[in-house]
């Protein structure tokens, strides 16, 4: 092969970050426990007045009828959604201004950022836990945990990270909603994609340079009110301040 042949082919793969890199859950561990968010101190915090929300899946159908993707009302019938964030003991999320004036965080190492989706069965039954995870590269892990269920209990034991070399994520069940009963089918986002909709739909996109170092959605200066009352009580709650 000459040269430039070898010059072109390398720089197509350039081009497209999603071929001939690392899955992008690399860094986060295979599987974690149920309540890792309660063990662990996470803190819950509102999402964005009126934002974009995020997508629960591909071909959603209850009880055999499609719904539409952005018919949030439809959906949140169903299903129910909490973020949570949480930086290592002792260190802090660090705000400064671009040279265009935008504001920008720098995040530690080890920030997590989580979006818990459930179904709303009484009591609630998890299904999806989706998890950002900043690594010391400075770029950010992406990855959804999925229940494993005990099949003597029916209680969740673990979640397993879905890895990319599992076939297609498909969702299917009857749960009971209220009174009725509702089957719910779908199919998984894949991790291939969150860093592509993250770097399109945050509204702080902007402190993210290219898009192998885009990270949260929501978690973001543009959500600044309510990453501040999150700081508060994270310092209430473990004695440190997570934010300056
Ligand atoms: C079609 C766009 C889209 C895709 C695909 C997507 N997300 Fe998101 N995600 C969003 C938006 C928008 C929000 C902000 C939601 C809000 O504020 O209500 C968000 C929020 C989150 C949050 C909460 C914290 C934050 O502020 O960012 C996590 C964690 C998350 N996503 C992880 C993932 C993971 C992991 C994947 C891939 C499996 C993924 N997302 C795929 C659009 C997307």
């Amino acid at each position: 092969m000459n040269i430039s042949a070898l010059v072109s082919i390398l720089s197509s793969l350039a081009a497209d970050p999603f071929i001939a890199e690392a899955p992008l859950y690399i860094g986060l561990p295979e599987s974690i426990d149920a309540d890792l968010l309660y063990q662990e101190g996470f803190l819950e915090f509102s999402q964005l007045e009126g934002g974009m929300r995020a997508p629960l899946g591909a071909g959603v159908e209850f009880n055999g009828e499609r719904i539409d993707p952005h018919n949030r009302e439809a959906l949140s019938v169903v299903f129910s959604e909490v973020h949570f964030a949480n930086v290592p003991g002792g260190t802090r999320i660090r705000a400064k201004n671009d040279s265009q004036g935008q504001e920008v965080w720098s995040y530690p190492e080890g920030t997590r950022v989580a979006h818990k989706i459930s179904i709303k069965t009484r009591p609630e039954k998890l299904f999806e836990l989706r998890m950002i995870q900043k690594r010391a590269d400075g770029t950010w892990a992406f990855g959804t945990y999925i229940p494993r269920i005990s099949e003597t209990t029916g209680a969740p034991l673990k979640l397993s990270l879905i890895q990319s070399s599992e076939r297609q994520p498909y969702f299917e069940a009857t749960n009971q909603i209220g009174e009725t009963n509702v089957s719910i089918s779908l199919t998984r986002i894949r991790s291939t994609t969150c860093q592509r909709c993250h770097a399109a739909t945050s509204p702080s996109s902007h402190q993210y340079p290219t898009l192998a170092e885009t990270g949260p959605c929501g978690f973001v200066p543009a959500n600044r009110e309510n990453v501040l009352k999150w700081s508060d009580g994270f310092a209430q709650k473990h004695g440190a301040v997570p934010f300056e």
